[in-house]
């Protein structure tokens, strides 16, 4: 059987990290892999996290089975974390899952079970593995203008077009803030419209919300899900606590999917729970337990919103500094960069100039010209700047 078997591509975010180990050059920059990085260029378990998880496996008694949906806890939680107090609660059904990824997944899958074919438009970039994940289900997809790479804008007017071309019943993958590759969100009043043209198609929003608080603050992040949410009959969002939590290899995400009425919900918890079951079982505790822990907790709640916003504040600066060191190179070509959100940036360099930076200034991003900003220290902003204005 797998004697005809090929080896896959390499994937071109994970595949970094290798190269980036191998590496022996003294000052090496790893901006590849969306994980957050502190001023010592360290991945930090939080403090609140820590203290949840020490708490957590000091009490722990048995690691029976918890069951398919997960952590009924821990999802009442984020669904309030990510939909807010005013949520209209028995409309969301959520289960828990194997993170971010593991959402997207769950909800492929049940979306390809609903209605098998379901064509899903996603924004051109998205997240590589994006492509993959809706392909895995069996769901095919179609690019809609997003991004102009030029001058590194959203093209909303095109995007717009775009919607307005889309057949009712189609699914479009949107954004939730911090947009990955780009860090290119459109504005709030741009948010407006693109809500509009997508409730009027009867199109389904799939939100994919992975970097909540990294953009202006943990409310502000979900704003645009909270709009869909008022104006959209459903939706489905695959929530991601890998980054906010700092919890990558925990795997600890969670799916909802909004439906039109209560009974809906009823049905739409139990085919979420069939996904996850014939998937996996049942996602993983421990991570769940420990965001339930942080949230759960008045005191440690506050703690790490204030933590999260550290986080926020850190990566501002790097972006800042980055934006003000390539402006003073072309203000054109790199004015953008400066209003844009969250980890990433994609600088509008072609493949061979990202291979150029590796291989010459040991300066790693993904080949698109993705670059973690939370990979970069200010003091090294300039350096960085002048390795891009080398092989421009
Ligand atoms: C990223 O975009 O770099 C992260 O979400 C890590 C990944 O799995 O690709």
């Amino acid at each position: 059987m797998f004697e005809t078997m090929k080896a896959p591509p390499p994937d071109k975010i994970l595949s970094l990290a290798e190269l980036f180990r191998a590496d022996t050059r003294q000052g090496k920059l790893d901006l590849g892999v969306g994980v957050y990085k502190n001023e010592a260029g360290v991945t930090p378990i939080l403090p609140s996290v820590a203290q949840v998880e020490a708490a957590h496996v000091a009490a722990l008694t048995t690691k029976a089975y918890v069951g398919p949906g997960g952590d009924p806890d821990f999802v009442a939680l984020v669904r309030e974390l990510a939909f807010g107090k005013d949520a209209p609660v028995a409309r969301i059904a959520g289960v828990q899952t194997t993170g971010g990824a593991g959402a997207l997944r769950t909800l492929a899958g049940l979306i390809a079970f609903q209605a098998p074919g379901t064509m899903v438009h996603v924004p051109d970039p998205t997240w590589v593995n994006h492509l993959s994940v809706l392909a895995d289900a069996g769901l095919p997809t179609k690019a809609y203008r997003y991004f102009d790479a030029a001058s590194s804008t959203v093209t909303v007017d095109a995007m717009l077009e775009d919607i307005k071309a889309m057949a009712a019943g189609d699914v479009i993958l949107l954004h939730g803030c911090c947009h990955n590759p780009t860090g290119a969100d459109p504005q709030p009043g741009d948010w407006d419209r693109i809500i509009a043209a997508v409730v009027e198609q009867g199109v389904l929003p799939f939100v994919d919300l992975a970097y909540q608080g990294f953009g202006e603050g943990l409310d502000e992040d979900a704003a645009t899900l909270r709009k869909l949410v008022v104006a959209a009959p459903e939706l489905v969002l695959a929530y991601s606590c890998s980054k906010n939590f700092g919890i990558y290899r925990d795997r600890t995400g969670a799916a909802f999917v909004l439906s039109k009425s209560e009974a809906g919900s009823v049905a739409a918890r139990g085919q979420l729970q069939v996904r996850n079951r014939v998937a996996y079982s049942m996602p993983p505790d421990h991570g769940a337990k420990i965001v339930a822990g942080v949230l759960g907790s008045p005191e440690l709640n506050a703690q790490w919103r204030a933590e999260v916003g550290a986080m926020r504040a850190h990566v501002g600066r790097n972006r800042a500094a980055l934006a003000a060191a390539l402006e003073d190179i072309d203000a054109t070509r790199f004015g953008a960069l400066a209003g844009q959100k969250g980890m990433f940036c994609c600088l509008p360099i072609s493949e061979a100039q990202v291979d150029r930076l590796r291989e010459e200034f040991a300066i790693y991003m993904v080949s698109d010209g993705r670059m973690n900003l939370a990979g970069l220290d200010v003091s090294r902003a300039p350096e960085l700047a002048l390795a891009v204005a080398r092989v421009l």
